[in-house]
């Protein structure tokens, strides 16, 4: 028989797991929240050019890494990222009519073709968020500092936010150029990528890993020297307002990130360098005043960033303890069964969190179920309760056990439940 698989690269999340998951995915929302922003959802696949228009022909997201197919006569990649999906939503719906700044959170599965490892798969999520209609470095600042909180939240040790400028059209392209006329001369020392890239995108060379790239690259010219003044007052502004908000971050000037749309700010931040290993970013973002204009809307700047999910759950320290239910019922043979059903049903209804056993099982497998589930209380329905329509009442922490009415049980459950949660709280 074939062994079904997994797609490689594409993980579940078994349920011992999912806590730590909603913790996080919880966490997120409400920082977004407590920051005006709203949850917006767009679909996981979305026209190709779509992604090609607004990442960029000659990023290695769309020369490599999209799940890209053709059904019937269209062209639909599994979406890498969901910036391009948000500014298609907002231009398609016509949202800068109605507003003037737009904040949209999301969170949700991305799909890459690249290399699995750890913190690296096909199928990952991101939690992320787009801001549209404000141009100042007061967003890019405030944007930064949030992120830091919430990462301070998570229990994210060794966490660094780097920025940087890259400016507008005129200043990349004047630094291309730059960059180019530097590399020219030793091409033939670069590895065959960015022997490639010269020609057609050669600021991408500077986000290259290879050894031989970063050699040459050494005392490469920065984009420091191109920007315009509009684009320098920008960055001073930002860097002033962390300063202000006493967020540290440090200026990289090499910094470019690998997708095409981002103009003047750019950032990422780093985290828990012994987990995840030195340069595996946790949030990377920056501002891209030229998408939507370029997208066919009506020119907005903005500014976003995605964090990704299974890297901060790597990196963070939060423990979430595995929660079985409060309560198992515990019916001992068939005549019990009905009557047991009942009572988890009025139990729930309560708030209750309770499992039955309707198999048939002995009380001692019921009992040692009730252990791993975590169960506080477990309510026993023999025969002899039965005809008395009374249960016994087995509490697992307390060890003691009291017979009752039924119609009490509740009450002394739903009382026990109470004190417990009151005492564990901190
Ligand atoms: P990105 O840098 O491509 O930016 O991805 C953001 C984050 O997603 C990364 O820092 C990383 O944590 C996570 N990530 C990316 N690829 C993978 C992968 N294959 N496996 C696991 N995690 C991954 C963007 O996606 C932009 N849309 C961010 C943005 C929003 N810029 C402006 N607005």
């Amino acid at each position: 028989m074939t062994q079904h698989r997994a797609v490689k690269g594409m993980n579940d999340v078994l349920p011992d797991d999912v806590g730590r998951w909603q913790r996080v995915e919880q966490a997120f929302a409400r920082t977004m929240s407590l920051h005006g922003y709203r949850e917006v959802r767009t679909p996981f696949v979305e026209p190709t050019p779509l992604f090609v228009r607004a990442i960029g022909e000659t990023t290695d997201v769309v020369e490599k890494e999209m799940y890209s197919f053709v059904h019937r006569d269209d062209a639909l990649t599994l979406r890498p990222e969901g910036t391009a999906g948000a500014a298609r939503a907002y231009i398609e719906h016509g949202v800068a009519a109605r507003e003037t700044v737009t904040r949209w959170w999301y969170a949700g599965p991305m799909f890459r073709a690249e290399r699995p490892q750890r913190g690296r798969y096909r199928q990952f999520h991101q939690v992320g968020a787009e801001v549209f209609g404000d141009e100042g470095p007061g967003c890019d600042a405030e944007i930064i500092d949030m992120l830091v909180g919430f990462l301070a939240g998570l229990q994210i040790p060794g966490v660094k936010v780097l920025v940087n400028s890259i400016g507008g059209a005129e200043a990349r392209a004047a630094y291309r150029e730059a960059l180019v006329r530097y590399l020219t001369p030793k091409a033939a020392e670069l590895s065959p990528d960015s022997q490639r890239r010269i020609a057609t995108n050669p600021l991408r060379i500077l986000d290259s890993k290879d050894e031989r790239d970063r050699a040459a690259l050494m005392d490469a010219p920065t984009i420091h020297d191109h920007l315009a003044a509009g684009d320098r007052d920008h960055f001073a502004k930002l860097r002033e307002y962390l300063d202000a908000l006493g967020t540290p971050y440090a200026v990289e000037a090499r910094l470019v990130r690998g997708l095409d749309y981002y103009t003047r700010t750019l950032f990422e931040i780093v985290g828990a360098p012994e987990k995840l290993g030195a340069g595996s970013t946790l949030v990377g973002g920056g501002r891209y005043d030229s998408m939507v204009a370029d997208l066919g809307g009506t020119p907005t700047p903005a500014i976003g960033f995605a964090a990704g999910l299974e890297r901060l759950l790597i990196a963070s320290e939060i423990a979430v303890p595995a929660r079985g239910v409060d309560a198992v019922v515990a019916p001992l043979g068939g005549a019990a069964t009905g009557p047991g059903l009942r009572l988890a049903r009025d139990l729930r209804r309560e708030g209750i969190r309770c499992e039955i056993d309707t198999r048939g099982s002995s009380l001692k497998s019921q009992l040692r179920r009730a252990n791993a589930l975590g169960a506080r209380v477990v309510l026993i329905l023999g025969d002899e309760e039965l005809a008395q329509g009374r249960v016994q009442v087995k509490d697992l922490e307390a060890h003691t056990q009291d017979s009752m009415a039924i119609e009490h049980a509740l009450r002394v459950v739903l009382d026990r439940l109470v004190a417990a949660s009151r005492s564990e709280q901190p």
